[in-house]
Order: C-alpha cells, then sequence, then structure tokens
C-alpha cells in the first residue's frame, strides 16, 4: 500500500517568477511524495516563496512566519521553509530571526529542494543561498506537470545586470542568464499538449534575453516569432522590459507577430533626467518617449503599462512634476507605483531620504493621475471587438471571464468552454473589468 500523500503549502509573494517557481517548486516536492494544499492548517511543510523589492515585501515574511507558531506547537514535524530573494538576501539570519524556520532557500537552488527537506528531518536545519556553476535552469523539467488552466507563465531569462540604485534584484537573482532556445520550445509545446493558449515569458529584464541555437545567438524577437509557429498556442506575451534592450526586431514584432498580444510593460521609473542618472538608468525621459512613439507606430493599439518610483532620495517637486508630465505624455493603461524603499546593500541605501510626508504625497498625486488614465483607456474599449480567453467561469450564472488581448478583465454571457478564445464587442466598462458580448 502507498503511503498517503504529504501535504505541502506554498505562499507566494511579489513577482510573476515567484509565481512561476513555486509551481516548479511543487513539481520537485511532488516527486517526494507531497501533494500542494491550499491552506497552511495539516501541511506538513509549508514554503514561503518570498520578495525582497519593498522592506514591506519582507517584513510581510516575518509576521507571516510568526503566526504558524501555533501550528508548528501542534506539530513538531511541520517543516517550515523560505525561498526566494528574502532568503537569498538574509539567508541564516531568518534562522536566528525566526527560530521556526528549519529550511532556507535561495531562487538558484530550488533543485535542491528535496534533498533539503531531508536534511532537515530529525530536527536538523538545511540552507543553500549559492549561485552554483551549474544553472538551476538545468534542472528545471522541461516536461511540466499536468495542469489547470489556458494561460502559463515560462521563465526565459533570469537575473539582471543593469544596476539600478535602487533594486536589490541584481543582488538576490544574480547576473543574466538566459535558457536555451530548445528547452523553451519543448517546455513551450509541453505546455500546448496540456491546454496551455497563452504564454507569458518571465524574465527580470526579458528583452535582454539572448539564447543560442545551433551557434547562433537569439534576441527575444527571435524567440517569439519561432513560439508562434508552435501550432495551438494563440497568445505570446512577455515580461518586465527595459527600455535599453528594447531593439528594432522586438518593436517591429508588435506590428508583425499577430499572435504577440498589445500590451507592454516598461517601466521607466521617473520622468526627471536628473532622478533617472541618479537612479543609474542610463536612459533619459526622452529616450523613453521616443520609444513609445516608435512601438505604437508598429501597433498603434498598444496598452503601456509601466513602473514609478517616487520619493527617490534628493527628488524635488520640479523633478516629480516632470513625472507627471511623462505620464501625461505617455497615457498608460495600467502601472504599478512605489513610494521608495531604502534597500540595505543598494547604493542609494547610503542617500538622504525624502520627507515622508511628501513622498506619501507625490504617491497619492502620481495614483490619482494613474488611476484616471487606466480608467479612461478601459473606458475607451467600449464599443471596440477584441479576443478573449476564457479563463474561468464568472460569478453569475452562464457567464464566463477572460481576458482580452489588451489583459483588460472580460465577463460574457456564454456557455463556451474554459481555453476558447472567442471574438468579442465591449459593451460597457465597469469599475474593475469590461462586459462584452459575442460576436
Ligand atoms: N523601492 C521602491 N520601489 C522599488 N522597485 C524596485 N526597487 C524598489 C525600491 N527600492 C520597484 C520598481 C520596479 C518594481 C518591480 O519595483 O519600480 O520596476
Ligand atoms: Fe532592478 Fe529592473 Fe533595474 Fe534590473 S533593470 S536593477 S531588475 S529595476
Amino acid at each position: 500500500m502507498s503511503e498517503a500523500p504529504k501535504k505541502l503549502y506554498i505562499k507566494t509573494y511579489g513577482c510573476q517568477m515567484n509565481v512561476y517557481d513555486s509551481e516548479r517548486m511543487a513539481e520537485a516536492m511532488g516527486g517526494q511524495g507531497y501533494e500542494q494544499v491550499d491552506s497552511p492548517e495539516g501541511a506538513d511543510m509549508i514554503l514561503l516563496n518570498t520578495c525582497h523589492i519593498r522592506e514591506k515585501a519582507a517584513e510581510k515574511v516575518y509576521s507571516e512566519l510568526g503566526r504558524y507558531k501555533g501550528l508548528k506547537a501542534a506539530n513538531p514535524d511541520l517543516k517550515i521553509g523560505v525561498a526566494g530573494c528574502v532568503a537569498q538576501a538574509e539567508g541564516a539570519e531568518i534562522m536566528r530571526r525566526q527560530p521556526l524556520v528549519d529550511l532556507v532557500v535561495g531562487p538558484q537552488s530550488y533543485h535542491r529542494l528535496p534533498e533539503l527537506e531531508r536534511q532537515t528531518r530529525g530536527g536538523g536545519k538545511a540552507m543553500d543561498t549559492d549561485f552554483p556553476e551549474e544553472m538551476k535552469f538545468d534542472h528545471l523539467p522541461s516536461r511540466p506537470k499536468p495542469r489547470r488552466g489556458p494561460t502559463a507563465f515560462l521563465t526565459v531569462q533570469e537575473g539582471c545586470d543593469k544596476f539600478c540604485a535602487f533594486c536589490v534584484v541584481p543582488y538576490t537573482r544574480g547576473a543574466e542568464v538566459s535558457r536555451p532556445v530548445s528547452r523553451i520550445l519543448r517546455e513551450a509545446e509541453g505546455l500546448v499538449e496540456q491546454g496551455v493558449r497563452e504564454i507569458t515569458l518571465l524574465g527580470q529584464n526579458v528583452n535582454a534575453y539572448h539564447g543560442e541555437e545551433a551557434g547562433h545567438s537569439w534576441g527575444l524577437a527571435r524567440l517569439i516569432r519561432r513560439l508562434a509557429e508552435v501550432d495551438g498556442l494563440e497568445r505570446i506575451r512577455f515580461t518586465t522590459s527595459h527600455p535599453n534592450d528594447m531593439e528594432d526586431d522586438l518593436i517591429a514584432a508588435h506590428g508583425d507577430c499577430a499572435k504577440l498580444m498589445p500590451y507592454l510593460h516598461l517601466p521607466v521609473q521617473s520622468g526627471s533626467d536628473r532622478i533617472l542618472k541618479r537612479m543609474n538608468r542610463s536612459h533619459t525621459a526622452e529616450h523613453y518617449l521616443r520609444l513609445v512613439e516608435r512601438i505604437r507606430e508598429a501597433r498603434p493599439d498598444i496598452l503601456m503599462s509601466g513602473d514609478f518610483i517616487v520619493g527617490f532620495p534628493e527628488e524635488t517637486e520640479a523633478d516629480f512634476q516632470a513625472t507627471l508630465d511623462l505620464v501625461e505624455e505617455v497615457t498608460y493603461g495600467q502601472c504599478y507605483s512605489f513610494k521608495y524603499s531604502a534597500r540595505p546593500g543598494t547604493p542609494a541605501a547610503e542617500r538622504p531620504l525624502v520627507d515622508p510626508d511628501e513622498a506619501d504625497d507625490r504617491l497619492r498625486r502620481l495614483q490619482d493621475l494613474l488611476t484616471r488614465q487606466q480608467r479612461s483607456v478601459q473606458d475607451a474599449m467600449v464599443g471596440r471587438e477584441v479576443g478573449v480567453l476564457f479563463e474561468k467561469a464568472g460569478r453569475l450564472d452562464g457567464q464566463m471571464v477572460g481576458k482580452s488581448d489588451h489583459l483588460h478583465a472580460v465577463h460574457v454571457a456564454c456557455d463556451l468552454p474554459v481555453g476558447t478564445l472567442a471574438r468579442v464587442r465591449i459593451v460597457e466598462s465597469g469599475p474593475n473589468s469590461l462586459a462584452g458580448v459575442l460576436i
């Protein structure tokens, strides 16, 4: 008789790459008899896949760990592990600060998770936050486990060499590395066989992708064009990009590759050249604006998305105004904005902070503007025809919900199965989603 499966609970914080990594961790532990569950109660192993990008993100991890005290008291065999970028950045410090933690594993070492779990049996502690010579990509299964749902993430590149002055990613995720083309194709084909219709290519600097195939270097555009030849794959997206790596061929692909969706996440962080320089962004506001102009020439209906940091050290009201001006000029359909958070070990962490009330006020003003833009871009979809890929049943009977080409959530009264890509006319714009009718 086989043993009952052990229960694994994974809580994921932060970016989409963590979502992808959590799936891989579940697969690795699946091979050890663990089955993923939706709640920490009764679990045999709890893994927090953490984010270190802002201070709040890291603090959340410690408060979550504190909540597991009772569970550990009730079940001393419960294993608690911390993975992700907090694990990478803080290492053994996590175990000192929170003795409940049995295991710490950095993003480059997830393939070692089963071995680390074995080390913790009998009360031991285990840790791996090395950047191994051998690539963790080499250990990723190229045939992922069966999955539900028509959309999937696929990591093609990891790490970053840009060293923006505020950012921990080059330290937690390491230097930029690309996965080989053949591996990506095999994984994509495997996903499509399992019913996936849309793939989002992931990388901290995804448009710096430079894979190899038969001795030739492939950029992201070439990879996208090749993936577009995979039968049954209907939609391709990618995130996150850096303005300096937005090459001509990638811009062109937005115009001539029908499966590449009209949505681009292209963070600029600030509209002030003075601040961009201090951020070590190595591009100007003008460079970014011209880039957006060229992308819109290639794909006029593209929905622009971005990231902003306000209250970066030494940001003046005039610098902030330049950010508002840039936002006015671009018009974003979706945007993320953050108050600057000093991250230990990054160059900007040493610099004097902007008055926190002033920074809060700027964040509020920026978010007001971005929310208005998001709203007007969404409202302007009314009357238009778009593709919608159905992902699940809606809240109301006889209703399906999916994402439009522009990544808006759309409700449609119909009973088409999950995974159908339908043509829809948008008839209404609500607070967080659109409503449409089948054409
Ligand atoms: N403080 C605030 N926001 C940050 N980001 C990255 N580092 C910091 C920081 N130290 C934001 C950037 C980035 C996004 C993922 O998070 O805008 O694009
Ligand atoms: Fe961080 Fe992105 Fe800058 Fe790299 S390009 S350092 S990931 S903000």
